[in-house]
């Protein structure tokens, strides 16, 4: 079970790229990923998809007591200029504390003013609404799982620093 600190004694959040992370952050990463999307989801997917180690990639998380608690990945599109956050995860013992809103906070700083677009697990359209992303097209089956595509526009130099605050004033207190 993780313990949740005091705010003035978050942890904070950590973006790398594939090189820049070391062997056991890279361990706990895929394990994490593993336990919740192929375990707990019961999905029979190949998560290690070779774009972990694509130069443009980063990989968002945060460790609480010494574990990865929280974790999401920003890839480069092929359009250029376009990102896309993926496996947006938190460990079952340290959900519902705001974690995983955190990242998308840091996530949307890492991609600026550049558009991006994500796959939403269907229930959760409405989280990542709060983050400025709106469904783009009709629901549709991934790995037996229903998403809805969401996108959000490139950014104006200072709407992307308004969407996050207004996203994060919208949060309760962790
Ligand atoms: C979805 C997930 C990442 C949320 O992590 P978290 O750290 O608990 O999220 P936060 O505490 O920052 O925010 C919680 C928000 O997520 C949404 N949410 C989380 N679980 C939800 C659910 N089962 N149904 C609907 N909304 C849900 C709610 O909007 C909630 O906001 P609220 O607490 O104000 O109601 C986590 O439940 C998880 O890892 N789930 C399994 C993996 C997964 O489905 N990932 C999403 C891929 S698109």
């Amino acid at each position: 079970m993780f313990s949740a600190p005091p705010p003035e004694e978050r942890e904070p959040v950590r973006a790398a790229s594939f090189g820049d992370l070391d062997a056991a952050t890279v361990y706990a990463i895929m394990k994490l990923r593993c336990d919740v999307f192929v375990v707990e989801q019961k999905c029979y997917y190949a998560d290690l998809d070779g774009r972990d180690t694509e130069p443009g990639t980063r990989h968002v998380w945060l460790t609480r007591d010494a574990q990865i608690a929280a974790y999401l990945r920003i890839l480069d599109l092929d359009t250029p200029g376009a990102a896309r956050i993926g496996r947006v995860v938190t460990a079952p013992a340290a959900r519902g504390s705001g974690l995983a809103g955190r990242l998308m906070t840091h996530a949307l700083t890492v991609i600026g003013e550049r558009p991006s677009r994500l796959s939403a697990q269907a229930h959760l359209t409405g989280f990542y609404a709060r983050f400025g992303y709106t469904a783009e097209g009709p629901e549709y089956l991934e790995d037996g799982i229903p998403h809805v595509p969401m996108t959000r526009p490139a950014q104006l130099p200072d709407q992307g620093s308004a969407a996050i605050s207004s996203a994060v004033e919208r949060r309760r207190p962790v």
